[in-house]
């Protein structure tokens, strides 16, 4: 089944209010051409979260946040609930991504809570898998992102309310990426994964990939079976390259 691709930028800890004309940029270019064939969003740095949300109205751009709290309010001092990034005019959050994994020791066990509030909030939870590549040395990809996908995604998954994005970590931000056939490999797994534990609906459920995509290689990884659209770091903070992303569609 061909789903509706998605491609989303991750702007991590870059960009202030001057970014935003790259979101207006973007906006701009998402013409009805585009719009027919893929769903875009952008995850700004939360403190640009109103304004994205504002400057990107109108022109169908979704916004994401790039994390949230397990609870919805609370003496959490500097953290940020999901119901505080729809309030700011969020429609997703990106959870687990490697980052928070790595710097934070977010768990399978928190993702998964984390993607609860983020549903309870009406937000669409992007959780992130991906082997580290000593994992990947070892032959164990397929037995870590296996174990990502069964304990990070919540009871209850349906094709809208949660994306799956496959990092694999040595592949962000690095301009390396995996073979076609690396890629296919992993994507079947998590397809078989979702449909086993959260059923037949499952199949809609739209998995990303993520890691050093760019213009140059977006055709090639999006036409992988199993690759529903692409989660863009570094490439997503120019409208230029973005979109050059989204019609490789
Ligand atoms: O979440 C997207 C990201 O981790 C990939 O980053 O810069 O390799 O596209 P990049």
């Amino acid at each position: 089944m061909a789903l509706r691709p998605l491609v989303a930028g991750n702007w991590k800890m870059n960009g202030t209010r001057s970014a935003l004309k790259e979101l207006v940029a973007m906006g701009e270019g998402y013409d009805a051409a585009l719009r027919a064939k893929v769903d875009l969003m952008i995850c700004p740095p939360a403190p640009l979260l109103f304004t994205a949300a504002a400057a990107a109205l109108g022109s169908r751009i979704a916004i994401g946040g790039q994390d949230c709290h397990t609870a919805a309010s609370g003496a959490y001092t500097g953290e940020i609930s999901a119901e505080m990034l729809a309030d700011a005019g969020a429609t997703a959050v990106i959870l687990g991504h490697s980052e928070r994994r790595q710097y934070f020791r977010e768990t399978d066990a928190l993702v998964a809570e984390k993607a609860a509030a983020a549903h309870r909030a009406g937000l669409v939870a992007i959780i992130c898998v991906g082997e580290t590549q000593a994992e990947r040395e070892a032959g164990k990809t397929l037995a870590v992102v296996g174990r990502q996908v069964a304990r990070s995604i919540p009871e209850g998954a349906t094709p809208e309310t949660v994306v799956v994005a496959y990092e694999p970590v040595w592949a962000i931000g690095t301009g390396l990426t995996p073979t076609t056939a690396d890629v296919a490999e992993v994507h079947a797994l998590i397809r078989r994964k979702l449909v086993s534990r959260h059923g037949k609906q499952a199949a809609g459920i739209r998995i990303l990939y993520g890691g050093s995509v760019k213009p140059s290689n977006a055709k090639e990884l999006m036409s992988v079976p199993n690759v529903d659209g692409a989660l863009v770091g570094g490439a997503s903070l120019k409208a230029a390259d973005f979109l050059a992303i989204a019609a490789a569609y």
